[in-house]
């Protein structure tokens, strides 16, 4: 541990954990996520080739990066993104590779990613009935999320995180379906506090519903006891154990609690900027640099000096953020 170069943010933060987004897009058009009709998608000529994004990766990498999440948009619409989970698994100091989507295609890709070298994946699901998903996704996939995570778990992807973002009177009346799924089943469910963040289709503060009152509707099912959660799910997520269950359920609190002292995350968007906060205006643009070929260590070292202490959401000021799905959740 001792010989590890760690980068360290102007509060003493390591950053060992870099989030990218491989795509704006999506084929979802989650209600708080996305307008209807879409988002001002990135040219496709600002949207990093899986080479840079390996070569960003690369560069950090003997600085102390260890994990990656490769998220979007949705990433599985990116064409070849087998290729691109290969290329980061050849990195050799990249000890964890995870996947975050919202499931559509893991039926078909799921073999193929995990023999390119992916580890584990997070699931987004904020329903199990078929006449809801649509509601939500406002898109019909008409694909069953039990089976995606079957099948993500039978291509040896297991445990698989499943989020949740539960949203009053739209799904918290399944909070307890699917802390259901973790009896039998190796799958972490995470219920996140919406974040009313953007134009959001009316989703407004009355609709966050506090995760002390998630965990008591789950309490209602069998005793809860707290755990220690999934080996190398370093994030912000508390965990609890259903009596007997083969899996657990976590809450995540954006909302009624924050971890920004703890954050040890970047993110690389689309376009191939660095943002060290989900919110505000921090970011440094690598793409040029990479395109350059100059070397990126004193870009990285500009973006973390610049990491904020903590978010403002709470204040709400939220620097002009219209979705996540711009920054990569
Ligand atoms: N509130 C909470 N979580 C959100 N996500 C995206 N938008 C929001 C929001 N407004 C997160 C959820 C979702 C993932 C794609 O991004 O975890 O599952
Ligand atoms: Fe797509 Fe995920 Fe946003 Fe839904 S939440 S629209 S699946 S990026």
């Amino acid at each position: 541990m001792s010989d590890r170069t760690v980068l360290r943010d102007q509060f003493g933060r390591g950053i060992e954990y870099l989030r990218i987004s491989v795509t704006d897009r999506c084929n979802f058009r989650c209600v708080y996520c996305m307008p209807e009709e879409g988002l001002p998608w990135l040219p496709k000529g600002d949207i990093l080739r899986y080479e840079e994004i390996a070569e960003v990766v690369r560069q950090l990498a003997p600085l102390g990066l260890r994990r990656v999440r490769v998220t979007g948009g949705e990433p599985t619409i990116r064409p070849d993104l087998v290729s691109l989970i290969a290329q980061l698994r050849a990195v050799p100091q990249v000890e964890d590779i995870a996947l975050s989507t919202n499931g559509a295609k893991m039926i078909a890709m799921a073999p193929a990613l995990r023999a390119a070298g992916l580890d584990r994946v997070n699931m987004s699901v904020d329903s199990l009935r078929p006449e809801r998903i649509p509601a939500i996704a406002r898109r019909d996939l008409g694909f069953d999320p039990v089976q995606a995570i079957d099948a993500t778990i039978a291509a040896g992807l297991a445990p698989v995180k499943v989020n949740v973002v539960v949203m009053r009177g739209i799904n918290d009346d399944e909070v307890e379906d699917l802390a259901r799924l973790t009896i039998d089943r190796e799958v972490h469910v995470r219920f996140i506090e919406l974040m009313p963040v953007g134009d959001m289709a009316g989703l407004e503060f009355e609709k966050v519903v506090p995760s002390a009152e998630v965990l008591e509707r789950i309490a209602r099912l069998g005793a809860l006891a707290a755990c220690a959660g999934p080996a190398r799910g370093n994030g912000p997520a508390t965990y609890h154990r259903l009596d007997g269950a083969a899996g657990s359920v976590g809450v995540i609190t954006p909302m009624t609690h924050t971890y920004c002292g703890s954050c040890n995350r970047v993110r690389l968007t689309a376009d191939g900027r660095l943002r060290t906060c989900l919110y505000g205006d921090h970011e440094v643009m690598l793409r040029d640099a990479v395109r350059a070929g100059e070397p990126l260590e004193p870009l990285f070292r500009q973006a973390l000096a610049d990491k904020p202490r903590e978010h403002s959401l709470l204040q709400l000021q939220v620097g002009g953020l219209k979705a996540l799905s711009q920054v990569g959740g």
